[in-house]
């Protein structure tokens, strides 16, 4: 009883299956099916920032180095860090759940830029050493009127990695 049961059902599966094919009709068949949209790409390469409309700004690491850097408009800090290789962690690349990105700006910036929203304050209420001018750099967006920007790393951020272990931007 049970074994027909099981044969019917297995009928039934194999009644309703999609056609098996193979060699080029299958590469068509899935095409048809393979949803495509454009590719995604996180950042931006810094050696492709068009002169023209980059803009100048300067990372200081915890080490007190400092680096003279050219972004495109529209990038966020924390993409200009990982473009050019700057230690601004990220673990949440930018979707407000992390304090990884934290930041000081300088003052005429921090002015220039418009009030965190309430989810940007609740992190950065969990930041380590905030100070007036902190912001997250993945809520900061370049453009024009920050040129010259000055960008401060703090000296550590609060995250779940332990061991030393240091996530790499992706
Ligand atoms: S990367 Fe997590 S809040 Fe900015």
């Amino acid at each position: 009883m049970l074994r027909q049961a099981l044969l019917r059902t297995l009928r039934r599966a194999r009644a309703t299956a999609a056609p098996r094919v193979t060699g080029a009709r299958s590469i068509a068949a899935a095409r048809r099916g393979v949803h495509c949209s454009p590719p995604a790409a996180h950042g931006y390469d810094p050696r492709r920032v068009d002169p023209s409309t980059a803009i100048a700004l300067t990372f200081v690491d915890r080490d007190g180095a400092r680096h003279a850097l050219k972004a495109p408009p529209g990038a966020s800090l924390l993409e200009v860090a990982h473009a050019n290789h700057i230690d601004l962690e990220g673990a949440c690349e930018g979707s407000l759940a992390c304090s990884t990105c934290h930041v000081y700006l300088d003052q005429p910036s921090f002015d220039l830029l418009a009030e965190p929203c309430d989810d940007e304050n609740d992190m950065l209420d969990l930041a380590f050493a905030l100070t007036e001018l902190s912001r997250l750099g993945c809520q900061v967006k370049m453009n024009p009127q920050l040129e010259g920007m000055q960008v401060t790393l703090p000296p550590a951020t609060r995250n779940m990695a332990v061991d030393g272990f240091v996530p790499q931007p992706h």
